[in-house]
């Protein structure tokens, strides 16, 4: 059974200002997160991604060019919210994120309980002493023995740093969680164990997450629908299962080809050149001077496709 649409993104842009030009680097996203579900982003990097969270949390920086579209969660327009009540509502109430590097933002100052409760007293107005249970609480859920809310972050490592991060994000006890590359810079076996805590935190809360990452392969075990991100755009949304048997995409196919199994034969292939610079954007499909496919059509931008529940800015699938 498919879950109920938690949120539900329409033709989101976000552009940048520079002096070489305008960088498109949100350019008419689509995507829906159903409840409880774990939607992973995947794509090279500069396509986009943390900038479509940007978007998402409004979280943009002052060089904005051009910033809307549609972003309904529950029905409820975030779009139309003004900053204020977007910060007070929506911020960490009902979205979390986690950031890029966020294992290296903790104030090295501070000891980690206090930090973590922030959010919580803060935003809710919990008192002290409530959200140090929830805090305890989520130490337990994210693996951290609760004597680490007394330490100082140089006290943890890097996998447990990570770890106190997610539990951050969660202490407002959000819907839907945004993680920007929450494995990046650790070794494989902390970054499988961070995964597998992910994949538990779901199946106990409840909660929906948004899952930006490079590693496809430990991924795939977590995943119910995977967008592939390419040159700003989304260039296949599918369900997991589909996503990771047969990927529709000729950038898909060559993202899953360069991925290393065990235990497969197949030889590992790497995509040919770069991506487009986000400022000159070729004439039709951005992904044309890569593709093995592309034939005449391919010089005329692709729409989105649907096929059999599943989309892709494909000119093969018309
Ligand atoms: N404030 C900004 N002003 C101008 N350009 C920006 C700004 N923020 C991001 N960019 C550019 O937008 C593009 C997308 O950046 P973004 O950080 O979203 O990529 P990403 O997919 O998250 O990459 P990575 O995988 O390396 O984290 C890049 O070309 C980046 O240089
Ligand atoms: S539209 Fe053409 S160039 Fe683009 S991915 Fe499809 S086949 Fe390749
Ligand atoms: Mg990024």
């Amino acid at each position: 059974m498919t879950p109920k649409t938690l949120l539900a993104i329409s033709d989101l842009i976000l552009h940048f200002r520079t002096r070489a030009g305008i960088v498109r680097a949100v350019d008419g996203v689509d995507l829906t997160v159903g409840d409880n579900e774990a939607l992973v982003i995947l794509g090279e990097s500069g396509c986009g991604k943390s900038s479509l969270v940007r978007a998402i949390l409004r979280l943009l920086p002052r060089n904005v060019a051009a910033y809307r579209g549609a972003i309904l969660m529950d029905g409820l327009d975030l779009m139309r919210l003004d900053d204020e009540s977007f910060r007070r509502e929506v911020r960490w109430k009902l979205i979390s994120l986690v950031p890029q590097a966020a294992m290296n933002a903790f104030n090295p100052v501070l000891r980690m309980g206090d930090q973590i409760i922030e959010p919580a007293v803060n935003q809710l107005g919990m008192s002290r002493g409530e959200a140090m249970d929830r805090a305890r609480a989520l130490f337990r859920l994210v693996g951290i023995p609760e004597a680490f809310l007394q330490r100082y972050p140089f006290e943890l490592s890097g996998g447990m740093r990570q770890r106190a991060a997610i539990a951050m994000a969660m202490i407002t006890s959000p819907r839907l969680l945004l993680l920007d590359e929450p494995t990046s810079a650790l070794d494989v076996l902390t970054q499988a164990s961070i995964f597998n805590k992910l994949k538990q935190i779901k199946w106990e809360t409840g909660i929906a997450f948004i899952l930006i990452t490079h590693d496809i392969a430990v991924s795939s075990e977590l995943a119910d629908r995977v967008a592939v991100m390419y040159a700003g755009q989304i260039v296949e949304f599918s369900d997991a299962q589909r996503f990771f048997r047969e990927p529709l995409h000729p950038y898909s196919k060559g993202l899953l080809a360069s991925v290393p199994r065990l235990r497969h034969r197949g030889e590992i292939t790497f995509i040919p050149g770069r991506p487009p610079g986000l400022i000159q954007l070729p004439p039709g499909c951005r992904f044309a001077d890569r593709c093995p496919f592309r034939f005449e059509k391919c010089s005329q931008d692709p729409p989105m496709i649907h096929r059999d529940g599943r989309m892709v800015r494909c000119w093969l699938y018309e």
